[in-house]
């Protein structure tokens, strides 16, 4: 079974959380715990979670300096989790030193390391205004230098999927959010359907509030 959906855990409580994972079955769906849930419920929830079966992607966006990221992915080896992510702009020695940090974890289960792009938020127009002129140009120079970090995959927009695996491979992970069918896009901009995200090679879509 190919679980490539991620679905997003965006609850206020760990009961909430808990409740609608009786509803779900992990051979079939992995999650995500994201920053509410997280400042919310903690890393308990997260080990409750893992214990349940369930592969879980935390999604808390790492940005600091080399050393606080380090014992960060440190942390989140020892909870036991499936994916982890960092913001590619906290530039390569972060990157490297997130990586090392996996690389010198005692867990047993290792977790891959994902780096973001540019969020999904994000349209031409609120990139200009923090200085980014070309939204493709700016995703693909984060996701080189991913790359060259010894970073398994990025996340970007459905949109971008197609050019980062022809620049970077098909074993480059692309994790998608921005996931949507109907022309409420909420807060997303960068979006495209489930359909099209795959038939761009998105590799997992994270789906939160349509689901
Ligand atoms: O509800 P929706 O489908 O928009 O949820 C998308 C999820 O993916 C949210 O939990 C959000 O924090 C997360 N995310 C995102 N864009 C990124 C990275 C993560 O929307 N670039």
């Amino acid at each position: 079974m190919n679980k490539n959906i991620i679905i997003a855990l965006d609850f206020e409580s760990g009961d909430q959380t808990l409740q609608f994972l009786d509803r779900l079955d992990p051979t079939l769906c992995r999650v995500k715990v994201g920053k509410e849930l997280f400042t919310a419920a903690g890393p308990q929830l997260v080990k409750d979670i893992v214990n349940r079966k369930f592969d879980v992607f935390l999604d808390l966006k790492f940005h600091d300096i080399p050393n606080t990221v380090y014992g960060a992915i440190a942390e989140a080896c020892e909870l036991g989790v499936w994916m982890v992510n960092i913001h590619c702009f906290g530039g390569e020695e972060m990157m490297k030193s997130a990586r090392k940090s996996i690389v010198d974890s005692e867990a047993t289960k290792k977790p891959l390391l994902i780096g973001v792009t540019l969020l999904t938020s994000f349209d031409d127009e609120g990139a200009k205004r923090v200085g980014i002129g070309n939204i493709k140009k700016h995703v693909n120079s984060l996701a080189k230098l991913a790359k060259e970090s010894g970073l398994d995959g990025v996340v970007c927009s459905p949109k971008e999927v197609k050019s980062l695996k022809d620049s970077f491979g098909k074993d480059f992970i692309a994790v998608t959010p921005g996931i949507r069918s109907s022309d409420s896009k909420e807060d997303q901009k960068r979006t495209r359907s489930p359909n099209e995200a795959l038939e761009n090679g998105s590799d997992y879509l994270v789906i939160g509030r349509p689901i």
